[in-house]
């Protein structure tokens, strides 16, 4: 166990990376990574570099949060975190790449900290709820808060995807499950078998719960060949969790809206490819939400669902936190998609998953600390500049032009 005192050095090394830009890599890069020329040397060389870059950028916007939620016993344990493990990856930075020691060393280390910073998700949500509780909601800090997580969970999604990769390529062995995966990559990730297994752990969850579940009906477009299924270039584990996501919403209201008929209307999915995009509908007839809600689902901190208690095993099963819809969202947009949900009210809701369709377009999007950035985090102050509708109707009588 470390004393805490060799972490005094930590604002210092913050400082000096956050300088630095964290360096987005393109699906072709992280597949480069993986193939014949795989080599560990470099890809060590690049994350002893990399890594402490993309943690102390995220480091310095969590520094911007209203002192109320940094003071909070979550938030300080996640900040523990990482100064943590950015400290054992800087103790690489001197040492000999051609050592293979080292090289087994820092495997080591990237898998203890990906372990250290497995439950960051729900202790910040414990701290934005902790924060909730204690101050009224206003819509500034909303605003701030959603900023700051957006950036720091696609943080967090990035800098996983980059220790996923180098541990699963450099641990000697090959997929069983999966041979042809490079890392956590399919090169022909099919993406309707992806929307089958979704769909079947998503039934399970829903079987146990209500007794009853909707079906699917699967349909794929793919004009240039028809008789092929569609494939991408994706990491299998991302897509499986925005479907996951989107099945459990659309299987919820769908029984919450047919509780008393015996024939649930199924979930349709169309599966689309095109020049630029692939793109994935997840349609329900759930009764759909009204269009004032809707930016509020991904909200982390109007997120309606109370707290389950952390590590509790026993999670309801169709509805947690609430951060289905916003982190599935990220995902998305982390390989330069989106994910978006359009509803009618008192029908259903469609909600869409845009990927890129080349791996050429793939290229991760990084938040990067900069004066924008810090800018986003002072603004949000300020007075609305459109005029809030009164709720009386305006008496013009006083108006009146006398005759
Ligand atoms: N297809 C849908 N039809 C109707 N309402 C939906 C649909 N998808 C989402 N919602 C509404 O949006 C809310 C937020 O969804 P989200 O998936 O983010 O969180 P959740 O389902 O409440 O919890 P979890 O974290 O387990 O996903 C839901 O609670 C639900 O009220
Ligand atoms: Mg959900």
């Amino acid at each position: 166990f470390r004393c805490s005192s060799s972490f005094s050095g930590a604002p210092k090394h913050i400082e000096h990376f956050s300088k630095f830009s964290p360096s987005p890599l393109s699906m072709k890069q992280f597949l480069d990574f993986g193939s014949i020329n795989a080599c560990e040397k470099t890809s060590f060389a690049f994350l002893r570099q990399e890594l402490p870059v993309r943690l102390s950028n995220i480091m310095k916007e969590i520094n911007l949060l209203p002192d109320k939620l940094l003071t909070t016993p979550s938030v300080k344990m996640v900040q523990g975190w990482y100064v943590q493990s950015l400290m054992e990856l800087l103790e690489f930075l001197d040492k000999n790449p051609d050592d293979h020691k080292v090289l087994g060393e820092f495997v080591d280390t990237l898998v203890t900290i990906r372990n250290r910073h497995n439950d960051v998700v729900p202790t910040m949500a414990q701290g934005v709820i902790e924060y909730k509780e204690a101050f009224p909601q206003d819509v500034a800090t909303n605003q701030n808060i959603q900023y700051f997580l957006d950036r720091f969970y696609m943080s967090r999604i990035s800098i996983r995807m980059l220790i996923n990769q180098h541990t699963l390529i450099f641990d000697g062995t090959t997929n069983p499950v999966h041979p042809n995966t490079i890392g956590s990559i399919d090169p022909h990730c099919k993406v309707g078998d992806v929307v089958q297994d979704a769909f079947r752990s998503a039934k399970m969850l829903c079987d146990q719960y209500y007794l009853c579940s909707p079906d699917v009906i699967l349909q794929e477009m793919n004009l240039k060949k028809t008789s092929h299924p569609i494939t991408i270039v994706y990491v299998p584990s991302h897509l499986y969790h925005m479907l996951f996501e989107l099945f459990k919403n659309a299987m919820r209201a769908t029984i919450e809206t047919h509780e008393s008929s015996k024939n649930l209307p199924p979930i349709k999915v169309m599966v689309s490819l095109g020049d630029e995009d692939l793109t994935i509908k997840v349609s329900d007839q759930g009764g759909g939400v009204a269009f004032r809600r809707i930016e509020n689902l991904f909200s982390y901190m109007y997120s309606t669902a109370p707290a389950p208690p952390i590590g509790d095993q026993k999670r309801p099963p169709l509805a947690g936190f609430g951060y289905g819809l916003p982190i599935s969202r990220l995902y998305a947009k982390y390989f330069q998609g989106d994910l978006q949900l359009y509803s009618m009210e008192g029908y259903g809701t469609d909600a869409v998953i845009y990927l890129k369709a080349l791996s050429t377009d793939s290229i991760e999007r990084l938040p990067v600390y900069n004066k924008t950035a810090l800018k986003n985090y002072k603004m949000s102050q300020e007075a609305d500049d459109w005029c809030v509708p009164s709720k009386e109707p305006l008496d013009l009588s006083s108006y009146k032009v006398t005759k």
